[in-house]
C-alpha cells in the first residue's frame, strides 16, 4: 500500500510559530517562507488568521500574505470562525485551513464553542470561501487522544472526517495534537476513517510530544496515507494544549521517505538551509534529529 510519492505540507510558519513568545518580524517569517519554498516545498502554511489576542504572534498574517504575492506556491492560512474568514478573503489568500476538533473540550477551549455549533459555522465559512474560490482544508484535532478528556473514541474522529469532507474540505488533516498515539492505534484509526472517506484526501499532522512522530507516520503510509504535514527544525507546539511539543521535523519526515524510495520533490539540503536560518532567528538548537547529525558548521 506505501505510496509513490507523498506531499508534505510544511506548517513551520503557523503551527511552529504560533506558540513563539518572542516577536518573530514579518520580515523573517516572509524570508523563512521563501527559503522552505526554494527547497521544493509548494504547499505551506503561511499563518493564521486567529484572534490576534488568542494568538499574538500571527497577527500579522494579512502582511505575510501580501509580502508573499503573487504566490509562488501553493499557501494557506489558519481561519477559526467567520471574522478569521473576512480577514482571509480580504488578505487574498487562495486556501484556508479551518480547525474542527475529536474532543468536545478541546474544541471549547480551542475555538470556544461547541463541536456541533463548530461544524455549523464550518459549514457557512466553506460556502463562502468556495464562492471566493477559496479552497478549505480541513484540520480534525485530538484524532489520538485529547489533552483534557483522554482517550477519543475512532467513530468521533470517522464521523467528524466524514461531515468535513462532505462539507467541502478537499483535504482532512488528522492531528495527533498532543502526540500520544502509536503506532498500530494510528493504523487501525487510518483503516477506519478509510472506509469513510477517501484515503487519497487524508493527511497525518504528528506532534512528537512522546517521540512517536516517525513510526505513526510509518504506519501511516503503509495504510495508503500520502499527505504529510511536519515543521522544519521540528518547531511548534498549540498554545491551547499544554506540553505540547513541535510537529515532527520535516527533515527527518524527508530522510525518511528518501530512505524508502517514496518521492517529495525536496532538496534535502536546502531545507535544512531553510531550518538553521530559522533556528538562528529564534536563537534555539533545531529538534530535527537528521539536521543536527548533518550540522556542518
Ligand atoms: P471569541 O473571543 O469567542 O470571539 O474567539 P467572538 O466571536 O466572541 O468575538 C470577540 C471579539 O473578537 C469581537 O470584537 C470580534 O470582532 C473579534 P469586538 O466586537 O469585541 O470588538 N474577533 C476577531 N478579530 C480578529 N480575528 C478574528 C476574530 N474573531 C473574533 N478571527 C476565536 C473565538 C475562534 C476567534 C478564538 O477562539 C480564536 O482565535 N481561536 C483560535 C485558536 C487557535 O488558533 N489555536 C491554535 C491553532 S489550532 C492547532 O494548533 C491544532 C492544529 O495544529 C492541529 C493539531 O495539531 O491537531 C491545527
Ligand atoms: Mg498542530
Amino acid at each position: 500500500k506505501l505510496p509513490k510519492e507523498v506531499k508534505i505540507v510544511e506548517v513551520g510558519p503557523r503551527d511552529g510559530l504560533q506558540n513563539e513568545r518572542q516577536t518573530i518580524s514579518t520580515a523573517d517569517k516572509v524570508e523563512f517562507i521563501k527559503r522552505l519554498h526554494k527547497s521544493g516545498i509548494n504547499d505551506i502554511e503561511i499563518g493564521s488568521f486567529a484572534h490576534p489576542a488568542w494568538v499574538p504572534q500571527m497577527a500579522d498574517t494579512e502582511d505575510v500574505v501580501r509580502e508573499l504575492t503573487p504566490f509562488q506556491g501553493h499557501y494557506s492560512a489558519l481561519v477559526p470562525n467567520r471574522q478569521g474568514l473576512r480577514r482571509a478573503i480580504d488578505s487574498g489568500i487562495e486556501e484556508i485551513a479551518i480547525i474542527a476538533s475529536a474532543s468536545e473540550t478541546f474544541s471549547q477551549n480551542n475555538i470556544n464553542c461547541s463541536i456541533k455549533d463548530s461544524l455549523k459555522r464550518f459549514e457557512q465559512i466553506i460556502t463562502l470561501a468556495h464562492q471566493q474560490s477559496i479552497r478549505v482544508r480541513g484540520y480534525v484535532s485530538c484524532v489520538a487522544g485529547c489533552p483534557y478528556e483522554g482517550d477519543i473514541a475512532h467513530d468521533a474522529v470517522v464521523n467528524l472526517s466524514l461531515q468535513l469532507s462532505e462539507l467541502g474540505c478537499y483535504e482532512i488533516s488528522l492531528g495527533d495534537t498532543i502526540g500520544i498515539g502509536t503506532p498500530l492505534q494510528i493504523a487501525e484509526l487510518i483503516n477506519a476513517i478509510s472506509q469513510r472517506v477517501d484515503i487519497d484526501t487524508l493527511a497525518i499532522h504528528c506532534h512528537d510530544t512522546y517521540g512517536q512522530a516517525l513510526a505513526n507516520i510509518l504506519a501511516a503510509l503503509q495504510q495508503g496515507v500520502s499527505i504529510i504535514d511536519s515543521s522544519v527544525a521540528g518547531l511548534g507546539g498549540c498554545p491551547y494544549a499544554e506540553g505540547a511539543s513541535g510537529n515532527v521535523a520535516t527533515e527527518d519526515v524527508v530522510y525518511l521517505l528518501r530512505g524508502m524510495g517514496i518521492a517529495t520533490g525536496i532538496d534535502l539540503l536546502k531545507l535544512l538551509n531553510a531550518g538553521r536560518f530559522i533556528c538562528h532567528t529564534l536563537s534555539r538548537r533545531s529538534q530535527s534529529k537528521v539536521a543536527i547529525a548533518m550540522q556542518t558548521s
